[in-house]
């Protein structure tokens, strides 16, 4: 049956249990241990770039990983204006993507020890980030066929997976042949960067493909350029409405939007789950990335009658967690992103210490911008105002009698990205599964790390517009639809 599924394997990853393995990995990644990159922007016009700027490493802060020389909003709006559609056939398109995940696989070394320093990640994370993008370039060359491209595309993509999402947003554009204007996140853009260089050396063409390194301003200048046919974001649910309007004020109508954004994402474990299962797949949920994902679990509910033990087995679980720098393969959890991030993070935590709502608080290591894991009692998900984007976790208990009263809260959010359930009754997965109002639904297991092209990615309401990435719609809105064409 191999030939129904052309394509689809995803990367198969390795054992890093296995000795010889891991020693690879060190070598190839330590010899990038001092190495200082040097990114610019990667453009096919004229217009002159701006200052350069040191990166440095969210776990060591005195680690210099590199520099960048930051694009300006003239250079976007010039590079907009040279974007060029790709104009090879889809095949040609098909195989060049994949010559680009050949060639980020090549660089394993590289790619990690940017993953590693410039957006502290685990080297579990890394190691998943890594394989999560070659997914994406592989799986949507799969789709290269069929459709006609819109024209030029801004992709505006997150420091939290600064290859993967990055990847995943411009793959689609250009399968479809359209033409991209990356614009990575600030904090990222030396792994944005090295990445690009090797799809242009794979032979993406360098009109087809520019890379805007910078802030704010940049992404401003693109998503009101009306040379501009598209944009695909993804960050925070406030700039993706930003974005919404400066489009429908500059683009031509009709000019799509395509954003993955924040969560509120919920948990809910009854009196029957498992709870040796539950703990495991909860801190993983909220804790790994350093909780520096869309996805993670932001609020448990327990039920009441388990919930003294559950919580004991959870703070314990929480007590062996390892947060250290993440070039240590026993780390659990790494840095968060930058000292603002961190700063924030630990002003909201000392706030609930100060409402007596902390159940448990690890230690931070330090220097380098750690943020101690922390558990939270709160009433329910109404009394969270925001997504806190880091190693937070709060927690709330329901009464046997209110499991629909909590799914109506879970709901009223508004928000609809992961939402997890951990039970051992047939027909609550039933009912449970159909009321919860969220993209990615995961019954007894941990809720994050969705798969490239059998977990299609993305939410609904405030979390997202659709359609899902690593899925099989992802790339019909980087197409020109039948309704966009002049009627005769
Ligand atoms: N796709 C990631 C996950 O599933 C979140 O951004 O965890």
């Amino acid at each position: 049956g191999r030939d129904l599924f052309p394509g689809r394997d995803n990367s198969k990853g390795f054992d890093l249990r296995h000795r010889p393995t891991m020693a690879r990995i060190d070598a190839a990644r330590d010899a990038f241990a001092r190495h200082r990159w040097k990114g610019a922007p990667l453009v096919a016009c004229d217009a002159a770039a701006g200052p350069r700027e040191e990166r440095v490493n969210p776990a060591i802060p005195s680690d210099i990983v590199g520099s960048v020389t930051w694009a300006t909003a003239e250079q976007a709006t010039a590079a907009a204006a040279a974007a060029q559609p790709w104009d090879a056939s889809a095949a040609e398109r098909a195989r060049i993507l994949n010559a680009a995940a050949d060639l980020y696989e090549d660089h394993f070394g590289e790619l990690f020890a940017l993953l590693h320093r410039e957006a502290g990640k685990t080297l579990l994370d890394a190691v998943a980030e890594l394989r999560e993008a070659v997914d994406f370039l592989r799986y949507y060359a799969t789709q290269a066929e069929g459709g006609v491209p819109r024209g030029t595309f801004a992709c505006i993509s997150p420091w939290n997976f600064p290859l993967a999402i990055f990847t995943g947003q411009l793959s689609a554009a250009l399968a479809a042949g359209n033409a991209v204007l990356a614009k990575p996140a600030e904090q990222t853009p030396l792994i944005a960067w090295r990445a690009t260089q090797l799809l242009h050396e794979a032979g993406v063409p360098a009109t087809a493909l520019q890379l805007l390194p910078g802030a704010g301003d940049v992404g401003a200048a693109l998503t009101s350029c009306p040379d501009v046919d598209g944009v695909a974001f993804t960050g925070s649910t406030e700039t993706a409405q930003a974005i919404h309007r400066a489009m429908a004020e500059n683009l031509a109508p009709g000019a799509p939007l395509i954003a993955e954004t924040g969560g509120l994402n919920a948990m809910i474990v009854d009196s029957t789950a498992l709870p040796e299962q539950a703990v495991a797949a909860i801190v993983e949920s909220a804790f790994q990335s350093a909780g520096q994902r869309c996805s993670a679990l932001r609020c448990l509910y327990v039920q009441e009658d388990i919930a003294e033990d559950f919580l004991k087995m959870l703070t314990g679980a929480m007590d062996v967690l390892v947060m250290d720098n993440p070039w240590n393969p026993a780390t659990d959890a790494g840095p968060v992103i930058d000292e603002e991030a961190a700063e924030g993070i630990r002003a909201y935590v000392a706030k609930a210490r100060k409402e007596g709502r902390v159940i448990k608080e690890l230690h931070a290591p330090a220097p380098g911008h750690f943020v101690a894991p922390a558990l939270l009692r709160v009433p329910g998900i109404k009394a969270m105002e925001r997504e806190i984007f880091g190693p937070v976790l709060h927690v709330a208990t329901f009464g046997s009698e209110e499991l629909d009263r909590v799914i109506a809260d879970i709901n009223a959010t508004g928000y609809g990205l992961t939402f997890g359930l951990m039970t051992r009754i047939d027909d609550r997965v039933q009912h449970v599964t159909e009321a919860v109002h969220a993209g990615n639904i995961y019954v007894n297991r941990n809720q994050i790390g969705a798969i490239v092209g059998s977990q299609p990615f993305g939410g609904e309401g405030l979390s997202g517009t659709g359609p899902k990435a690593g899925g099989p719609h992802y790339l019909s809105r980087f197409r020109a639809q039948p309704a966009d064409e002049p009627a005769e």
